[in-house]
């Protein structure tokens, strides 16, 4: 890693730490934009992204009442997908050197967020109930203006204090405690692009079976 990376996972674990969670409108260093930008063009011209399910274990359950995005996982064996999985590996060793928080692995989807699609409040993680612990979520559009719609919400824990309206501008990227911040995505006025992803512990200890997504 060089000295830039390195400060940025100083900057990145620090906030998680005072705030729980970290933000950037700046693009960051290594981490790519346009490669993904084609990558997900080409998967949702391909009609690879599907209808995203509610909750572990209703996968099939669509429930368009609370998302309407469409999603494929990440995968290693293509060049873009496999850059964005590196550099978020290697964020997971960065900040468990810096604060040992044991993450164990990450899982990322692309989503696609046709016009009028929204994703309301919820909370990725229950307390004790999973083993998703830091959520990343990475936008994709270029050129987002702010009556476009989309924002990603982010509340404090009573779930009605807002602390960061994210417009989802390409490089902007968000991290964020996956048990105490619920969030939103507002209706969407154009369609709307981002990688959502989690870190993990490793619950097996705990006899936890981790169904897969
Ligand atoms: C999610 C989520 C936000 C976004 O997939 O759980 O909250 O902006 N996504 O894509
Ligand atoms: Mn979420």
């Amino acid at each position: 890693m060089t000295d830039s990376t390195d400060q940025l996972f100083d900057t990145i674990a620090d906030a998680l730490v005072d705030k729980g969670y970290y933000f950037s409108r700046k693009p960051l260093p290594n981490l790519p934009t346009s490669s993904l930008q084609q990558r997900i063009a080409q998967l949702d011209a391909e009609d690879a992204l599907k209808r995203a399910g509610i909750g572990r274990d209703q996968d099939h359950q669509i429930n368009s009442d609370i998302r309407q995005d469409h999603i494929r996982w990440l995968q290693t064996n293509q060049p873009a997908e496999q850059d964005y999985l590196a550099w978020m590996e290697a964020l997971r060793t960065g900040i468990n050197q810096r604060l040992f928080m044991g993450l164990f692995d990450y899982e990322c989807h692309f989503a696609h967020y046709p016009k009028g699609a929204f994703y309301k409040q919820h909370l990725d993680a229950f307390k004790g109930r999973t083993n998703r612990v830091l959520t990343t979520v990475y936008y994709l559009n270029d050129q987002w203006q702010s009556d476009q719609g989309g924002e990603l919400i982010l509340y404090a824990e009573d779930g009605k204090t807002v602390l960061e309206k994210v417009l989802p501008e390409t490089g902007t990227l968000l991290i964020f405690l996956s048990d105490q911040f619920p969030h939103e995505v507002l209706p969407t006025h154009r369609d709307r692009y981002s990688i959502a992803g989690w870190y993990r512990v490793n619950n097996s200890l705990n006899a936890q079976i981790d169904p897969a997504h």
